[in-house]
């Protein structure tokens, strides 16, 4: 590949990037990688809408020599992070042996979520897969590489794996799927495929109410949560089991088959967490709370046949997947029965979109 360097005599000018990029929820896990952010498994997930990022990447050509190092301000939610500068110039140090121009420039970084930073709703998916799309606009500005829409998303979702393995299915609207598989041509472990014009148009006008059972930060974050799979007794068996899932689910989305869809999707989300369980050391991320959900959207199913399922990340909040035609009674369930379960009341509601966009 030809180095992207800038032209020092020709520098470019002072100028923006802003894009805005969303969650996902993924229904089939990733739990588990190897090497550089391979995923031991392939993941499916939808593409939320109302849980996103807005992040604006600003640039200038440095002055000076080339000191090797990279020059980045960094602003969450108009305040100085330094935790989450550090996890940026991290990944953008990463990326530097092909994308070189970026230590050419001063970079300042100013971003901020829709949704409350301590609602325990995870926002590397869309911060990363937002800060991806940032730098490939840049790369395309200064060297025209990725004028090819396909070649655009596939290098965003190559590099928002880079920063967080869930972050590269946020780059496509509705549904995306990462990790090779044999069910889906095209599909690779180093980038996410869109799978929109697979599913079953229900999905595309489907429900995503997180119910935010704790704000608190996870005692063990998703990256220990992975490095625990390595000893994990369950753990070949598991992506195994992912996979033969992963065909089964793709089938009823085709069709838009919703229980078998419920089954399999409310299966994966105690699996990952028996995952946890039995891990060594073990934990627990589920709550009382988390439990007590379950079981009343179990008995609100059996009571009213409505086609109401829920799924977990690592975490303990509970997201409801469910129809758009179910949006009346399902929130009236929720302020009736299960609000009660949320940490000060709080649910982000949300649904399946039509993922990122440039602003
Ligand atoms: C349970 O993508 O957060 O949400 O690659 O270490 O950043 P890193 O992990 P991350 O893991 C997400 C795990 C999950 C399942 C999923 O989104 O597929």
């Amino acid at each position: 590949m030809s180095r992207l360097i800038l032209d020092s005599s020709n520098p470019p000018e002072p100028g923006q990037v802003v894009w805005r990029s969303p969650s996902n929820i993924a229904l089939v896990k990733y739990w588990g990688k190897h090497g550089i952010q391979l995923p031991r498994n392939p993941s499916l997930s939808l593409t939320l809408a109302a849980s996103y990022t807005d992040t604006q990447l600003e640039y200038e050509m440095r002055d000076g020599p080339d000191d090797g190092l990279i020059e980045l301000d960094f602003l969450f939610q108009e305040e100085e992070n330094e935790a989450f500068r550090a996890k940026v110039l991290e990944f953008i140090t990463g990326l530097l042996p092909t994308m070189p121009f970026l230590k050419q420039l001063k970079l300042t970084v100013n971003t901020g979520n829709s949704f409350p930073h301590s609602a325990g709703i995870a926002s590397s998916a869309s911060g990363m897969s937002a800060l991806a799309l940032c730098l490939c606009s840049l790369e395309d500005r200064f060297f025209g590489t990725l004028q090819d829409p396909q070649a655009f998303d596939q290098k965003s979702s190559v590099l928002a794996r880079l920063g967080s393995g869930s972050a590269c299915r946020s780059i496509f609207p509705h549904a995306a799927l990462w990790g090779a598989t044999n069910d889906v041509p095209g599909s690779s472990d180093e980038f996410a495929v869109p799978m929109g014009d697979q599913i079953h148009e229900t999905f595309k006008d489907f429900h995503d109410d997180i119910l935010i059972v704790s704000r608190e930060e996870k005692p063990v974050s998703s990256r220990a949560g992975h490095a625990l799979m390595e000893g994990n007794p369950y753990a070949e068996p598991r992506y195994a089991q992912a996979r033969s899932r992963l065909a089964n689910l793709l089938e009823a989305m085709g069709t838009g088959d919703l229980p078998v869809f419920g089954k399999i999707v409310e299966n994966e989300a105690l699996t990952l967490h028996a995952l946890m369980m039995c891990s060594n050391p073990s934990y627990t991320l589920l709550r009382p709370d988390s439990l007590a959900i379950i079981e009343k959207v179990r008995q609100y199913r059996a009571d009213t046949g409505h086609q109401v399922y829920f799924t977990l990340d690592a975490g303990p909040n509970v997201h409801l997947l469910y129809p758009g035609e179910l949006v009346v009674d399902i929130r009236k369930f929720i302020d009736d029965h299960l609000v009660e379960h949320c940490e000060g009341g709080f649910v982000q509601q949300d649904w399946v979109g039509e993922g990122p966009e440039e602003v």
